[in-house]
Formats: structure tokens, sequence, C-alpha cells
């Protein structure tokens, strides 16, 4: 019999007004094993569409498909070819990129980046974690790598009973990769960088930001020197900064390989740092700020907004008149409104007037389901300050 699932009146109204998943609370009934594919029943026992079942997380159903449209080997074959085909479209100039969004691309709980001839792959719930053969299959099929890796350690996998786990799926990977951004060439490490290797989903950010960018330049949480690589070229010098020593070592070997003796490298804590710069009354043309998720969940919402507003503010008070602050937020928890509420209090705070010049997001090929506000997880502001 097909594994199946019964949920309540409101979970069949979250489904209709485009959203995909349904949470433990709203769960009547469970005639299923953990990872199993199910048949999600309504009211009367209607069929409202199949999902991906977890027996441990807060988010018990993962929708795949509507009404009695099956959701087997071949509608992931039919997703999969549509994501892809998709970041063909977008003619990115970069041998890196997302090519599945999970839910943004109705493949929920799925990751899979490309890093040139290598895929990464994350599964991020019990029902990916079962079918992984199946997709692993699929991606040779589709694009016949040299390899497929499963970067199977990210720390959400824990609220589904998931271990912490780095293994080849496919093929060979190397623990270095070389990947090329527009003019700048990256060397990855798979295995163990942020993320899958790279922060992609700033790579439009990177090329927006570089046409203000000038002067003295300060990139703060540069990881591998992504925002400041790809500004180098237009400043006379910038100044990289990371925690992590092992990210500092990536920006200075970035930095040389692609011969920009512009950029110097520190290894400090930002907000230390930010202090330390303005007791030195240092001055700047143009400041990124890209922190990591200060709010990783609701509780954490009014400790994240302060670290924002402080970051942002010293910044802004760093920051000559007519120069720009990039300021990023990744933390889906503080929304759009809430972010642009921040800055405006740092300007307010540090007695600044300042012009949005643009609004961004994630890049495209990290797309957002309208339905699933939770895939919007990435703001980045251009700002100018006037006085
Ligand atoms: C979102 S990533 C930055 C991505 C990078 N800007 C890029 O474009 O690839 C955040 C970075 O902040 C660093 N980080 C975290 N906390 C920090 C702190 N307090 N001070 C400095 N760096 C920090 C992490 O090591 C990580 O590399």
């Amino acid at each position: 019999m097909q594994p199946s699932v019964a949920v309540s009146g409101r979970a069949e109204e979250r489904i209709q007004a485009g959203h995909l998943w349904i949470y433990k609370s709203d769960v009547l009934d469970v005639e299923a094993d953990p990872g199993d594919t199910v048949t999600v029943l309504g009211a009367r026992g209607r069929a409202i569409g199949q999902a991906l079942y977890s027996d441990r997380s807060q988010i018990t159903l993962r929708l795949l498909s509507h009404g009695a449209e099956p959701a087997d080997a071949a509608l992931w074959r039919r997703r999969l070819v549509s994501a892809i085909g998709f970041r063909e479209t977008l003619k990115i100039d970069a041998s890196a990129c997302r090519l599945v969004h999970a839910e943004g691309d109705l493949l929920p709980s799925l990751i899979v980046d490309r890093y040139g001839d290598y895929l990464v792959v994350q599964s991020l719930s019990q029902g990916v974690e079962r079918l992984l053969p199946t997709i692993t299959g699929l991606l040779v099929e589709l694009l016949a790598p040299r390899g497929i890796l499963a970067r199977n350690d990210a720390k959400v996998r824990a609220l589904e009973g998931l271990d912490q786990r780095v293994e080849v799926l496919h093929g060979e990977v190397p623990a270095s990769i070389t990947v090329r951004e527009g003019p700048i060439e990256y060397d990855v490490d798979p295995w163990k960088g942020q993320k899958t290797g790279l922060f992609l989903d700033q790579r439009e950010n990177r090329v927006a930001a570089a046409q203000y960018a000038r002067g003295r330049v300060l990139d703060c949480f540069s990881y591998n020197g992504g925002f400041a690589m790809r500004l180098a070229s237009s400043c006379d010098e910038v100044t990289a900064i990371d925690i992590s020593a092992d990210a500092v070592a990536r920006i200075a070997a970035n930095a040389a390989r692609n011969r920009l003796p512009q950029i110097q490298v520190r290894e400090a804590n930002v907000f230390d740092e930010l202090r330390r710069l303005e007791r030195e009354a240092g001055r700047f043309d143009t400041i990124v700020l890209d922190p990591p998720a200060f709010a990783k969940n609701k509780a954490s919402v009014p400790k994240a907004l302060s670290g924002y507003r402080d970051i942002n503010l010293r910044a802004l008070r760093l920051l000559k008149p007519g120069g720009f602050l990039v300021t990023c937020s990744c933390s889906y928890n503080v929304d759009e409104a809430t972010f642009g509420q921040v800055i405006r209090e740092a300007a307010t705070d540090a007695l600044v007037h300042v012009d949005v010049v643009e609004k961004r997001m994630q890049a495209r090929d990290h797309p957002v389901l309208l339905g699933v506000p939770e895939s919007y997880y990435l703001k980045c502001f251009i700002l100018r300050r006037l006085s």
C-alpha cells in the first residue's frame, strides 16, 4: 500500500497558498516510514499531493507534486532537466554555479552546485537521503560529471536525525578545483570549504558592487576574497578581513593567483576591527559587510539585529561622504523590511544621510519560490553616504 500522511485543514490552506511545507503540528495520522515519498491526504481522504516524509523534523512533509501526479523518478528527472535548463538560459559568466536550489526548483531539500567538471550535492531531508542513489544516477545521466561529492555535513541535517558525512557518490573529486568567476580564478576546496566551497549566491552582487567601488576599500567577512578580488581592479587598495585563518590564507593565495597586489589581508574579528579603525580615524571610499547569518533561528533575531545595527553603524561612520556601503544579510529570519529598518537606525545613529542605490538579493541561480518566503534569504543593499 502507498504510504500516506493525513493533514489538517490548516495544512491544506498552506499548500493552496503555494507553500511546500507541512509542519508536525498539522499532521493528523501517519502510515509511513521515515524518508518515504507519501500521499498527503486532506479532508475526507482526498489526495492533496505527494511529499517527502520525515519523522524527526518539525517540517514533516515537503510537497513534490499536487493531486494525483506521481512523485517518481520521472518527476525528479523532469525537475532536474528544468533546473539545469534554467541555468543555461542565465548565461552565467562563471564555471561555478548553483544548479538546483531546493524549494526554488521544486526539489525541496536538495542542493546541487557545479564546480567546473564536478558536482557537489547536499541532501537536507530524510526523503532526499533515501533518494540519493536515484538522484546521483540522474545527475550522471544528464551532466556526465567527473565526480559528485556529497557535502552532507550541513548542521541542519541534525534536525532530520541525519549524520554528518562527506563522501564521493560518483567518480573522483579532488581536494582542490580551479573555477572562474568572470575574470577571477579561485581554488575551491569542495571537501572542507564553507557551504559547498564558494558563496555562489553573491556572484551577481560582487559584479554589481564593482560598478561603484573605488579608492580605499574594506571588505569585511571576506571568506576567500570574493568581493575584494572583484572590486580590486578599480580600486587603489583593498583590506580584506576574516576571522578564519584558513579563509585568510585563501584570500592571500587567490590575490596572488589573480595578480592583485593591492589586496591586503587581515585575520581579525570584524566587530573589534571596525572599532579599532574608528579609533584610528581610518576612512574608506567603499565598504562591504557580508557577515554570516546572525539569526540562525527566531530566538536569535533580537541579538542578530543588534549585531547588524552595530556593524552598519560603524561602517557608515568609517565611510567617506560620497562613499558606498554594500551591506548584506543572509538570515532568512530577518526579512528585507526589517533589515532596511536596521540600516535606517544605523544611519540615524551615525548622523549621516544615506541613499539606497540598489536593493539586491541572492543570485538568479538561487531562485526564490514566491509561496515559500524562507527561500528568500539573502538581502544586499548598496548605499551611498551623502553627508
Ligand atoms: C557569508 S561569508 C562571506 C562570503 C564572502 N563575502 C564571499 O563573497 O564569498 C561570512 C564570512 O565571515 C567570517 N566570519 C564570521 N564571523 C566573523 C567575525 N566576527 N569577524 C570576521 N569574520 C567573520 C566567516 O569565516 C566567513 O568566511
